[in-house]
C-alpha cells in the first residue's frame, strides 16, 4: 500500500497534516522523529513537521535521515524547512516579531511543481518564532510573503521542498492544493485508499491472522465498536461472538433497539441484562471519579463472565482507532497525542487473550465511512459520542433507578426533538443531565418541589474544545414544555450555556 512518511517533531497540527494526506485516498503514517523505520519501496515521500522547538535550541530535535535515499521526495513544513535549511548551513534566528496568523504569500517561481494552480497572491497561515534569514548554497526562494523572504525554497536539482507556513491550516487558501501538489503530483500517490479498498485487505488480513479462531467483542452501541464488528464479521462469520451488556445507564429502549439493529445486521450477539447489579452497586456512591471506577469495574466483571463461557475463544477485539495509537513525540512541550479511551478494559481472567484490532490505522472519520460501506445502520453511524460510564455521569450525585428513569424519558424528548427538527446531525453530541436539586414550581393549583433538568448541546471536532450550540428559542420553548408536562418529578428546565474550556461536556 503507497503510503507517505510523516515525522512528528511534536506540531499540534502534525495530526491534521495526516487528515490532509488522508482525505486524498492516500495512507500516511506519523511516526516519532527519532524513530523512522527502514524505507520500504511504499514510502513515496517523507514530510517534516513542525515543533515547539528550536533548531537554535539545546534539545532541538534531530532526525537522522541517513536511511532515506536521495532521491524520495522530502517537504518540510515549518520546524521541518527551518531544519532542513539549518542542517545545511542557513541561518536561523528568532523573528524580531513573532510570525503569526495570515500572511499573503506571492509567489517567485509559478513554474515549481509545489506551486501548481496556485494563484499569484494567495493567504496562507504562519505561526514561529524563528525565521530562516538566508537560505544554504544550492536552494532557492519559491514564494515569499512580506516579512518572509524565504517563506517557500526548493533545494535545486533535488526532491527536496520546506514551507515555513502551515499548509495544512484551513487558514491556508490553497494549502490542500499545495499538499496535494507535493503527495500527488511529487511523489506520484494514486489515491487508492478508499473504503472499499480498505475493507477488502483489512478482511483479507484479518483471515489470515485468525484462521479458524473465535473472537470475542464487547458492543457499546457507539460507531467504532459497531464497525469493528461488521468487519470481523465479515472475515469471520459467526466465531465472532459479540457482547452487549445493558448496565441500566443506556439511554431509553437502547438496549433492545440496538441489540435487533445488530441481530438484524447478522451478527452474532448476546446481549446480557445486568443493570439491577450496576444500580445496586452504585447505591450510595457520590463522587463523580469513585462512580466511573464501580461500572468500569462491574463492566470487566460482567463481560469477562460472558466471554469464559465461549469456549476456545482466543482472541479479544477491540475498536481502538489511529489517535489511540499515535506514539507521542519526544518534544519537550509536545502536544500529547496519546489517549487511551478503551470502555473495554482488562482482558478476560487467565484467558490470555490475545487483541485484535481492525481499526488502528483509521481516523473517526474514515471509521464512518467505512462503516457506511458495510452498510452500518444509519442510526448507529451518526449517533453522537456517548460516554462509557453512561447515564451514570448525567445524574449527578448519587444515581438511584428513580433518577435513571426521570433521565432516560427526558433525554428521549430532547434527543427526539433534535431529530424532528433535523438539528441533531449538526450538533456533535447532545443529552440532558439530571441536577440533585429540587426547587419549586406550580402545577394547576398545586405548589411542586421537583427536580431540575439541564440540556447540554455542543458543536466540536475532537471533544477537546467545543461550543454551546445556539438552539432556536422555539426549539427551547418546545422541549422544556414537554419535559416539565410529560416527565414526572421535573418541574424545571435549563439550558448550558458554556464552551470548554472552561466547561466541560459533561457534568461530571
Ligand atoms: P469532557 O466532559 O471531558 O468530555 O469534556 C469529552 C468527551 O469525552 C466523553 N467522556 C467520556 N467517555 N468515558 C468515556 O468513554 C468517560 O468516563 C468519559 N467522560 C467524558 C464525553 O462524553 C465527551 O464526548
Amino acid at each position: 500500500m503507497e503510503r507517505i512518511l510523516i515525522l512528528d517533531f511534536g506540531s499540534q497540527y502534525t495530526m491534521l497534516i495526516a487528515r490532509r494526506i488522508r482525505e486524498m485516498n492516500v495512507y500516511c503514517d506519523i511516526v516519532p522523529f527519532n524513530k523512522i523505520p527502514a524505507i520500504t519501496p511504499e514510502i513515496k515521500g517523507v514530510i517534516l513537521s513542525g515543533s515547539p522547538a528550536s533548531v537554535r535550541g539545546e534539545n532541538a530535535p534531530q532526525p537522522d535521515l541517513g536511511g532515506v535515499p536521495a532521491t524520495l521526495p522530502l517537504l518540510g513544513i515549518c520546524y521541518g524547512a527551518q531544519w532542513l535549511a539549518w542542517s545545511k548551513g542557513g541561518d536561523v534566528s528568532a523573528s524580531g516579531t513573532r510570525e503569526y496568523g495570515r500572511a499573503i504569500l506571492s509567489i517567485k517561481d509559478a513554474g515549481d511543481p509545489l506551486l501548481k494552480d496556485i494563484p499569484a497572491e494567495s493567504q496562507v497561515w504562519m505561526s514561529h518564532g524563528d525565521t530562516i534569514n538566508s537560505l544554504p548554497e544550492g536552494y532557492k526562494v519559491i514564494a515569499s510573503t512580506s516579512t518572509v523572504e524565504n517563506a517557500a525554497f526548493r533545494v535545486v536539482g533535488k526532491q527536496i521542498w520546506g514551507i515555513q507556513f502551515h499548509a495544512e491550516v484551513h487558514h491556508s487558501e490553497f494549502g490542500k492544493q499545495m499538499l496535494r501538489n507535493f503527495v500527488l503530483g511529487i511523489c506520484g500517490c494514486e489515491g487508492s485508499w478508499t473504503p472499499a479498498n480498505f475493507i477488502e485487505s483489512t478482511v483479507a488480513s484479518l483471515k489470515e491472522q485468525l484462521g479458524r479462531d473465535k473472537v470475542v467483542l464487547g458492543l457499546s452501541g457507539g460507531v467504532d465498536s459497531s464497525v469493528a464488528a461488521l468487519l470481523l464479521h465479515r472475515a469471520i462469520g459467526p466465531r465472532l461472538h459479540c457482547i452487549f451488556v445493558d448496565s441500566g445507564l443506556l439511554r431509553k429502549d437502547e438496549f433492545t433497539s440496538v441489540l435487533a439493529s445488530y441481530k438484524g445486521m447478522g451478527l452474532n450477539v448476546k446481549g446480557v441484562e445486568a443493570s439491577a447489579r450496576f444500580l445496586g452497586d452504585l447505591a450510595g456512591v457520590v463522587e463523580p471519579e469513585a462512580k466511573r471506577k464501580v461500572i468500569g469495574r462491574d463492566f470487566v466483571e460482567v463481560f469477562n463472565a460472558e466471554a469464559e463461557k465461549i469456549e476456545d475463544v482466543r482472541w479479544l477485539a477491540q475498536g481502538t482507532i489511529y489517535p489511540d495509537v499515535i506514539e507521542s513525540s519526544a518534544v519537550p512541550g509536545a502536544s500529547a497525542t496519546i489517549k487511551s479511551h478503551h470502555n473495554v478494559g482488562g482482558l478476560p481472567k487467565d484467558m490470555k487473550l490475545k487483541i485484535v484490532e481492525p481499526l488502528r490505522l483509521l481516523f473517526k472519520d474514515e471509521v464512518r465511512r467505512v462503516g457506511k460501506a458495510l452498510g452500518l445502520d444509519p442510526d448507529i453511524l451518526g449517533r453522537h459520542p456517548f460516554p462509557g460510564p453512561g447515564l451514570g455521569i448525567r445524574v449527578l450525585g448519587e444515581v438511584t433507578p428513580e433518577k435513571v428513569a426521570i433521565l432516560q424519558e427526558a433525554d428521549a424528548i430532547f434527543i427526539g426533538s433534535l431529530k424532528r427538527w433535523n438539528l441533531y446531525d449538526e450538533i456533535w453530541q447532545a443529552g440532558t443531565i439530571l441536577l440533585p436539586v429540587k426547587s419549586v414550581g406550580v402545577m394547576g393549583d398545586e405548589r411542586t418541589y421537583e427536580y431540575t433538568i439541564a440540556l447540554r448541546a455542543v458543536t466540536s471536532v475532537d471533544g477537546m474544545t467545543a461550543d454551546w450550540v445556539r438552539l432556536p428559542y422555539d426549539f427551547l420553548a418546545e422541549v422544556s414544555d414537554r419535559i416539565i408536562r410529560e416527565v414526572k418529578g421535573v418541574n424545571r428546565v435549563v439550558y448550558d450555556i458554556c464552551s470548554k474550556p472552561p466547561a466541560t461536556i459533561e457534568w461530571e
